[in-house]
């Protein structure tokens, strides 16, 4: 009898909401279409060290509304280099493993390819709260980041107005101004501080001086990559000559059940995932343009940039006004 298809599967880099739901639907799906599913521990770190799970349906039940990555994440220094590159790929062999889904951002997308170069038939889901992979609108994790961050803004929002106080709220984002863009438009921000785009700090604290009447909050979003939010608001507080008060949300953003959104993009991505390995695809992402599932070459995943919308990023300043 001919040996069954088998794939190996790791969720790498910073964890998303609605990974568990991408391990749940190469699961089912794959084992539907015949295949076999190796969960791999850590992303490549387990790669590296052998450690795996040979995942079946119920392995994989009750994980569709969990955070996190049942798997596990892990950032592996080791994997960069060839040796550790080896090790892997030595370890798939050794396992059987005809084909590596990798779910993850663009730093696991740059470990994919280099796999891919070397021979292995690799294809990406990105995952990442950031979203600030090019080639898809979406990463799984970064709707439900948005809604952990409208739900916790909303409540600064609330005594805010109580007080009629200054707040500076950092988001996450190390490079990319996505989120605290999409945020700021959700929360009716005031000011929205992004790494893509320069800060008057000076023009700003004018105007937060000159705010409407009748205006009792003053919302200030700031992009981890932009600046942090202490430095801001000391400028702010010796600018504007008034209490600024600092709400670094950190990682809860990454927690939390998925969204609708995140798991719907879960099961499509992971389903195209299997489908590209059973028809003998390599090297490509999964992503979505336009609400249409697409594939992009991890080369050109990798090599581009995600532009902010700054038709969005001028509505959040219009509509404080
Ligand atoms: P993310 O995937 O969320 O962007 P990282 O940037 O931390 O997270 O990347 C995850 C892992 O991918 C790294 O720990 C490393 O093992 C691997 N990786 C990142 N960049 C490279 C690279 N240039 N070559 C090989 N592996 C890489
Ligand atoms: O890439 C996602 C992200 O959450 C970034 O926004 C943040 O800068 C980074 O990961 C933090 O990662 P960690 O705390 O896991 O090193």
């Amino acid at each position: 009898m001919d040996k069954k298809k088998r794939i190996a599967l790791i969720t790498s880099g910073g964890d998303a909401s609605g990974m568990n739901a991408a391990i749940r639907t190469i699961t089912r799906y794959a084992i539907f279409k015949g295949i076999e599913v190796y969960g791999f521990y850590e992303g490549y770190k387990g790669l590296i060290n052998n450690s795996f799970t040979v995942l079946d349906s119920n392995s994989v039940g009750g994980i569709i509304d969990r955070g996190g990555t049942f798997l596990y994440s892990a950032r592996s220094e080791r994997f960069k280099c060839r040796e550790g590159q080896k090790e892997a790929i030595d370890n798939l062999n050794k396992n059987g493993i005809d084909a590596l889904i990798v779910i993850g951002g663009d730093g696991s997308f740059r470990g994919a390819l280099e796999l891919h170069r070397q021979g292995i038939q690799v294809i990406g889901i990105p995952a990442t709260i950031d979203n600030d992979i090019p080639h898809t609108d979406y990463s799984i994790g970064f709707d439900t980041a948005l809604n952990v961050i409208i739900d916790l803004i909303s409540k600064i929002r609330d005594t805010a107005s109580s007080h009629d106080r200054i707040f500076v709220i950092e988001v996450m984002g190390r490079n990319s101004g996505l989120i605290a863009v999409n945020t700021g438009v959700a929360c009716g921000a005031d000011y929205v501080l992004i790494p893509e785009l320069d800060v008057d700090l000076i023009k700003i604290s004018g105007q937060i001086k000159n705010n409407r009447a009748g205006k009792r909050h003053t919302l200030v979003i700031v992009a981890e990559g932009a600046a942090k939010a202490s430095d801001v608001a000391s400028s702010i507080r010796m600018l504007v000559g008034r209490e600024v008060r600092i709400s670094v949300l950190g990682h809860i953003q990454r927690g939390g059940s998925p969204s609708a959104l995140d798991r719907v993009l879960a099961a499509q991505f992971g389903e195209k995932s299997v489908d590209l390995i059973i028809e003998g695809k390599r090297g490509l992402m999964v992503g979505i343009n336009a609400m249409k599932i697409s594939t992009s070459k991890f080369e050109d995943v990798i090599s581009g940039q995600k532009e902010i919308n700054r038709e969005l990023y001028d509505l959040a300043h219009i509509l404080s006004l």
